[in-house]
């Protein structure tokens, strides 16, 4: 079924009537023409669907998406149809099949865990590993991809090892082989992210999924980043678990995960979580989808947000976003005393540009923005790297772009303003 005549089927659900769909509806005839990725009346129509106020600049998607109107919508309409005592339930189906338009990928393979954290935990848990396997990762994992293969590890005195990754990077022969360069005849799982939270680095997946296979080895991405962010097709990625929040790009409700299983793992990978049917293998991924009475919301504002994207577009979204991060990139690397740890080459960077101030503490800056502009960033505490991360999204304006790089330039020839230093 096309995206709008499923929008259409969807406005009467378990018996209630829905808006939100009209309203998606009705925003993909008005942005049906247009959308380059500068042409600011089309994604001034966007931001028109956000709550965010306008004197707030909003720099931090990577940690926690803002959902649009739409998806609030359905998240409330889903609340108040359970408080009318009408039959809950999820719209599995649609959800699915709306998701796998954005991503890609079987709508079979998908599983709805709460974040890419509990996802991660869902795999290595789920796992059977031989004594003396070795997990492998890097020292860019955020802690919800690794700390899950450090419990499991540790709990069966496996080893982990942890290889470094160049920042900024210049290739992706570079980053493969820099992964690569620590498999040993041990490895037996290799888990890597997309995309990189600490310098927004995109790593070359399915290189590194063709070699694992090669090899008889599980990979293990950590996508929190690329779904709503960047075009993909889980179908061709590689790999064989996908983990990921569509609460962050994709501005699903908070609390919203999701897990892409590959073949053979469907019917192979131990749930975490038993419930009825757990052990019923003709379920494939959807056994993993049993997990008592739940917040079913999030998942009707996950359908909504997946919907609003294909009302987009995800070749004008990734286009924009790589736009606007072009702008910040670019600007940034113009001031004197900056250093970016981001790739400049576009095979390998995205929508989040990191960097660092020369005798600035990234804390007091953070700080500095917040109090001096409303300006919410991300500062890259972990490994002790120090960087400040800002996240560029459909929301964000070239003028949201001006304005902070006016501040960070300001910051870099004067320093922070004493009353911020404390942060
Ligand atoms: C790469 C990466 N992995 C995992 C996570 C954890 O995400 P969540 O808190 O949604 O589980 C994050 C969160 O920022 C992340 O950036």
């Amino acid at each position: 079924m096309a995206s709008l005549d499923r929008r259409r089927f969807l406005t009467v659900f378990g018996g209630a009537s829905l808006v939100w769909p009209n309203a998606v509806e009705a925003l993909a005839l008005q942005l049906a023409p247009g959308g380059g990725a500068d042409d600011e009346a089309f994604w001034g129509v966007v931001r028109g669907q956000f709550l965010i106020p306008t004197d707030r600049i909003y720099l931090n998607n990577g940690t926690l998406g803002a959902p649009p109107r739409v998806v609030v919508d359905a998240v409330a309409e889903h609340a108040r149809r359970v408080a009318s005592t009408y039959p809950p339930g999820v719209a599995w189906d649609d959800v699915k099949r709306s998701l796998a338009g954005l991503v890609g990928g079987d709508p079979e393979g998908f599983v709805f865990p709460r974040n890419t954290t509990e996802a991660m935990n869902f795999v290595a848990n789920g796992l059977d590993l031989p004594e003396g396997a070795e997990v492998l990762s890097t020292n860019h994992e955020h802690i919800g991809g690794l700390e899950p293969w450090k419990l499991i590890t540790r709990r069966h005195a496996l080893p982990l090892k942890i290889v470094s990754l160049p920042a900024p990077a210049t290739s992706s022969e570079q980053l493969l082989e820099a992964v690569w360069g620590g498999v040993s005849d041990a490895t037996r799982v290799v888990c890597v992210s997309h995309l990189t939270f600490t310098t927004g680095t995109l790593l070359p997946v399915t290189e590194l999924a063709a070699r694992c296979a090669a090899r008889d080895i599980v990979l293990v991405i950590d996508g929190a980043h690329p779904p709503g962010m960047l075009q993909m097709d889980l179908s061709t990625l590689g790999g064989d678990f996908y983990a990921s929040s569509p609460h962050k790009w994709l501005l699903a409700p908070q609390g919203t995960g999701l897990l892409y299983i590959a073949e053979p793992w469907r019917e192979r990978l131990w749930p975490t979580l038993a419930s009825g049917g757990w052990d019923d293998m003709s379920l494939g991924a959807h056994r993993f989808n049993h997990m008592g009475t739940m917040d079913e919301s999030r998942i009707a504002g996950l359908l909504a947000a997946t919907e609003f994207f294909a009302a987009i577009g995800m070749a004008r979204v990734e286009a924009r976003v790589r736009y606007l991060r072009g702008l910040m990139q670019d600007g940034l690397s113009a001031i004197p005393g900056v250093s970016v740890v981001t790739p400049s080459d576009n095979a390998l960077n995205a929508a989040m540009v990191s960097f660092r101030i020369d005798g600035v503490e990234s804390l007091a800056l953070q700080a500095h923005l917040s109090r001096t502009a409303k300006i919410r960033t991300r500062v890259i505490g972990e490994y002790d790297y120090g960087w400040m991360r800002l996240s560029t999204h459909i929301y964000n304006t070239p003028a949201d772009v001006a304005r902070t790089l006016e501040l960070l330039a300001r910051v870099a020839r004067d320093g922070v303003p004493a009353r911020d230093e404390r942060a």
